[in-house]
């Protein structure tokens, strides 16, 4: 019996990485989860075991708190890391930088020089569309300039590809970034979803939260915008899309079959969507309205990005399975759960 790879999901009891540990699982992984729980929930530990009847081994450390770290790798044999772990929120970046800096970079550096130590040689990171700022050219793919950052929580993710580009050139290090676009929905289980700690500032909960009531009203960021109907244009992807490709990268990885030390994809649809249209989509498919008001635009906002996908289908070989309509009905019942939560509360 071939024994299990062990793969670390940073950040694993959060969005994408709760997700993308159900997904590991499926495949055959043995999962272990280092998470200090600042924006995420123990139960999600639970919700997992639940979906893939397996619990992953979980440790509630700082990524900064880099002798922790040490130990747990010095224990575990890890093969290969996943690397969420970070503080997230784009307009928080902008009030505290610092603190975005410091723990964003601090802990990938924590994290690499120890990969070094313990002679792990596979890295994946969590980047974002982001690093393209307001892109030259749309679609964007993978050779578009990366702009000036737009935000602290963007550059962090810009910072950190050089880091690891740099790394990966000096030591026997493997490195894969993911740039997500706009990962949305939940798990079709609604067993995990988007879960912060706090009220989620990004679009798709603050719809699903003013649909069921949680909010009065939602405002629309202006609607004045070079676009078809003046609103921002995202490119949605549903969180299990963008999970099963972090499965692929490792997949790919521990089978040898990367061929640059170095590499890095968008992960998106390439579909753009407006901020009205997934109103008008959502108002649709749950035959719920949303209240909402056009307000002034919010400062550090890009007008439109969607990806250029074909490199990472071609050469990661992977494509997004989800529909728009998938990421609304799932995110539309998660929501619903996350209502009975707060009821019980
Ligand atoms: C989307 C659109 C808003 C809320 C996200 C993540 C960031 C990174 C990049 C991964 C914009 C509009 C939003 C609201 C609105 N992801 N909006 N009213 O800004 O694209 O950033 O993707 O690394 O972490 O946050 O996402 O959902 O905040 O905004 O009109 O109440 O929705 O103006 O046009 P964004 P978002």
């Amino acid at each position: 019996m071939q024994t299990k790879s062990k793969v670390l999901v940073t950040g694993g009891m959060g969005y994408i990485g709760s997700h993308t540990c159900v997904e590991l699982i499926g495949k055959g992984y043995d999962v272990y989860i280092i998470d200090n729980l600042s924006n995420s929930h123990p139960e999600v530990l639970d919700s997992i075991h639940r979906i893939t009847g397996i619990t992953p081994f979980f440790a509630n450390i700082d990524l900064n708190n880099k002798s922790a770290v040490n130990e747990f790798l010095r224990i575990h044999s890890i093969d290969a890391i996943i690397h969420f772990a970070a503080y997230k929120s784009v307009g928080e970046s902008v009030a505290k930088p610092l603190s975005y800096y410091r723990n964003n970079l601090v802990s990938l550096i924590n994290l690499l020089e120890l990969c070094d130590e313990h002679k792990i040689k596979h890295f994946v990171f969590s980047s974002s569309c982001a690093v393209y700022g307001n892109p030259d050219y749309l679609p964007v793919d993978e050779f578009a300039p990366v702009k000036p950052a737009q935000s602290p929580y963007a550059n962090t993710k810009k910072i950190g590809e050089d880091i690891l580009l740099d790394t990966s050139k000096v030591k026997d290090l493997n490195v894969i970034s993911l740039r997500y676009f706009n990962p949305v929905g939940a798990h079709a289980s609604a067993m995990i979803g988007e879960y912060p700690i706090g009220p989620p500032l990004n679009l798709f909960p603050v719809i699903t939260q003013t649909a069921i009531g949680k909010r009065d009203k939602m405002v629309v960021f202006g609607d004045d915008y070079d676009t078809t109907d003046g609103s921002c244009v995202r490119d949605y992807i549903h969180v299990v899309d963008v999970a099963l490709a972090h499965v692929v990268a490792i997949d790919r990885m521990l089978s040898g079959k990367i061929k640059d030390k170095y590499s890095l994809f968008n992960l998106g649809t390439g579909n753009g969507l407006s901020v009205l249209e997934v109103l008008i989509a959502f108002e649709k498919i749950t035959g719920v309205k949303v209240n909402y008001q056009i307000t002034d635009r919010r400062p550090g906002d890009v007008v439109k990005v969607y990806a250029d996908t074909s490199y990472a289908n071609k050469e990661l070989g992977w494509k997004t399975v989800h529909t728009m309509e998938d990421m609304i009905t799932s995110a539309w019942a998660w929501e619903q759960v996350l209502q009975t939560k707060t009821m019980t509360v």
